[in-house]
């Protein structure tokens, strides 16, 4: 399989603050790759450099051999439309009804009629179990509601790659299940990409290719779900096995006593 995204030598910092230190990986084509990590360890910073919402302090992204960071604005906006994005906090528009938050892509970019756009924005919304909510506001779903409406606004103009953001947050199991169930028939029906940030890990072991386990930044390992559970890196099996002692507890407690906390 080809390689559809590749990231070299990532760096990024906020300020003076370094949140990200040389990260490199590749994600294949059709490839479900999962990133998992504690929180504040840098997932979401490393999604919005692969969609351009975030410039690098040093390093490349190349999607299909493109370094997107060389893009200039425009070219980017045109790029992004291969790309779908589910934002961890969801970013709907809380001034469109449901139907124009899935349709959104179609409202700005093409003249579909309307009657079509809201029939698309009904099929998406079936994908990920939701109906009859299609004149409400976000304001009036609850917040699993919003998370997958958002879900179907990320999957709703057939993007070659999908960069989903704690799809299952929030969700009950079943719904997850539903999610999980969605992404891998995406892959399976369409070709599309996946990288899947998530909290997740009965998720993430049952639909990753390969899961990146990150930590403060830096990736810690890399590997298949069999390669993850043998690893022998303390802090991946702290994480997985989610004990409450471990490495990543100690660097906790130290880090409270030099800031001079408690
Ligand atoms: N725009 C920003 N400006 C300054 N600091 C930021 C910004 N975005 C993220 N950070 C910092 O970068 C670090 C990584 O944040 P990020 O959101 O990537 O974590 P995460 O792994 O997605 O965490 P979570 O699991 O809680 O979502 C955090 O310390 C955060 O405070
Ligand atoms: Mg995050």
């Amino acid at each position: 399989m080809s390689v559809k995204i590749r990231v070299e030598g990532l760096y990024k910092k906020f300020d003076k603050r370094e949140v990200i230190h040389d990260i490199n990986f590749d994600v294949k084509e059709r490839e479900v790759f999962v990133i998992v990590g504690g929180s504040g360890s840098g997932k979401s910073t490393v999604i919005k450099h692969i969609i351009g919402l975030l410039k690098p302090t040093s390093g490349k992204v190349l999607i299909d051999s493109t370094d997107i960071t060389s893009l200039k604005d425009s070219e980017l906006i045109e790029f992004r439309k291969k790309i779908g994005y589910l934002f961890q906090e969801g970013a709907l528009f809380d001034s469109l009804k449901v139907w124009e938050n899935v349709g959104f892509y179609y409202l700005e970019n093409t003249k579909m009629p309307i009657s079509e756009i809201k029939k698309l924005a009904t099929e998406k919304l079936a994908l990920v179990g939701l109906k009859d909510i299609e004149d409400l506001y976000p304001s009036q779903l609850s917040g699993g509601m919003r998370k997958r409406v958002a879900l179907a606004r990320a999957i709703s103009y057939n993007p070659e790659i999908i960069l989903y953001d704690e799809p299952t947050s929030g969700l009950d199991p079943v719904t997850s299940a539903m999610i999980d169930r969605l992404v891998l028939k995406l892959r399976d029906e369409i070709g599309v990409t996946s990288i899947v940030v998530t909290h997740d890990l009965e998720s993430a072991f049952s639909i990753a290719d390969r899961i990146m386990y990150i930590h403060k930044g830096r990736v810690i390992a890399v590997g298949t779900p069999e390669e993850i559970k043998n690893s022998p890196n303390p802090y991946v099996q702290q994480f997985i096995n989610r004990l409450p002692e471990g490495p990543i507890t100690q660097e906790f407690f130290e880090e409270i006593k030099t800031k001079g906390g408690r």
